[in-house]
């Protein structure tokens, strides 16, 4: 087992924290993650799963055991005339496998091209965008269960999906995805109703050229973590009630606005944010982006104090202007590499 010790985690983060571990262990294999396990309860240190860093806050030092999840393959399961099963290795990079299903005329995922991260991260925040989210097409999820200490198959009705959310982040420390399985289509089923998307794919109504599209609408928008360090959305659009946003819209009436089951209201937390004055806008090292104030970048350097310096003053700039509190979508860890929850801003 090659647990080193000290590594920074710069590089394995979209943020680029700098961020110095106490133990660390890349796993490729079942039994390699078992064995690692076994290592951090024998020594009595936390573990925190590492997947692509695409969506974690993470503090100038830990003591843990990070585990860097790269069990990769890519397998048939079954198929029927619609569909076709398979099941994708948690350390697959996730746009890789986009563009590999597509190239094998599997269907359903092309909306998503191009989200940042690996495979067994794409449960636990039930990744979404342009108008499909991941649990549309996943078929069940291979875990883990550091409880039970056993390998176990949650089939999709088990894993409470709804938006940005799934059993895996209601328990976090309880389950390590070793990999998903994806149920996807045979025929092409293209989504289009999302925003521009539709005359953006225009005549040319093929999952190739809507892949394309939706690659070329995230380029144009939201920054390459290499060139800006970002993890993407950094708040999760609020869902309101009906009631609340009607009162909203009086005073504000081109918000953004998404209806949603249960009387309730979608509202883009990007507009708030541009409208806030914080598009462009940066405090020290820290700024949301020009062309889409959702996302949050580290400029030059910074720390986790640092981002959250200025992702508190954006919360409450939109606080004080809306009304409406703003949620952190990235993960929270803390100095022992757990995850803590954020402060939600009430005034
Ligand atoms: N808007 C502004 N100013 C801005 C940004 C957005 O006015 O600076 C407005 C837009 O004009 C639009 C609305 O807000 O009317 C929504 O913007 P956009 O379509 O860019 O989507 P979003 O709600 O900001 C969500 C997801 C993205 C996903 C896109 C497309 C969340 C938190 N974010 O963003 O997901 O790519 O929709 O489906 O749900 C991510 O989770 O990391 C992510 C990038």
């Amino acid at each position: 087992m090659n647990i080193q010790t000290q590594i920074q985690l710069k590089p394995f983060n979209t943020l680029s924290l700098d961020v110095i571990t106490s133990h660390y262990i890349e796993v490729q294999s079942q039994q390699e993650l078992v064995d690692a396990l076994a290592y951090a309860e024998e020594q009595k240190l936390n573990v925190m799963i590492l997947s692509g860093g695409s969506n974690m806050l993470l503090p100038k030092e830990i003591h843990a055991l990070v585990i860097h999840m790269n069990i990769q393959g890519i397998e048939d399961i079954s198929e029927d005339e619609k569909s076709k099963t398979i099941r994708v290795g948690a350390g697959q990079v996730w746009h890789d496998f986009v563009l590999w299903t597509t190239s094998q005329n599997l269907f359903g995922l092309q909306n998503l091209a191009l989200i940042p991260g690996l495979v067994g991260a794409s449960p636990v925040q039930n990744i979404g965008a342009y108008g499909v989210e991941a649990s549309e097409f996943i078929d069940s999820v291979q875990v883990y269960d550091r409880y039970s200490k056993a390998f176990v198959s949650i089939p999709v009705s088990d894993c409470k999906f709804s938006y940005r959310h799934s059993i895996f982040k209601d328990d976090p420390n309880r389950y390590v995805i070793i990999s998903v399985t994806f149920k996807l289509l045979k025929h092409e089923d293209l989504k289009l109703h999302y925003g521009d998307l539709n005359t953006a794919v225009g005549e040319d109504r093929t999952a190739l050229n809507l892949q394309t599209q939706v690659i070329q609408i995230r380029q144009a928008k939201l920054p390459d973590p290499k060139e800006y360090p970002n993890v993407g959305s950094f708040f999760k659009n609020p869902v309101i009630d009906e009631s609340v946003y009607l009162k909203l819209a009086e005073n504000f009436p081109n918000i953004p606005h998404y209806p949603q089951p249960n009387n309730q209201v979608k509202i883009a937390a990007g507009w708030l944010i541009d409208q806030a004055g914080w598009k462009g806008k940066k405090l020290g090292t820290v700024g949301m982006f020009h062309k889409q104030a959702l996302v949050l970048v580290n400029y030059a350097d910074a720390n986790l104090k640092d981002v959250q310096s200025t992702y508190k003053a954006v919360q409450q700039d939109v606080y004080a202007k809306f009304g409406v509190s703003l949620e952190p979508e990235p993960v929270l860890y803390n100095e022992e590499g757990l995850i803590i929850k954020h402060n939600v801003i009430t005034g």
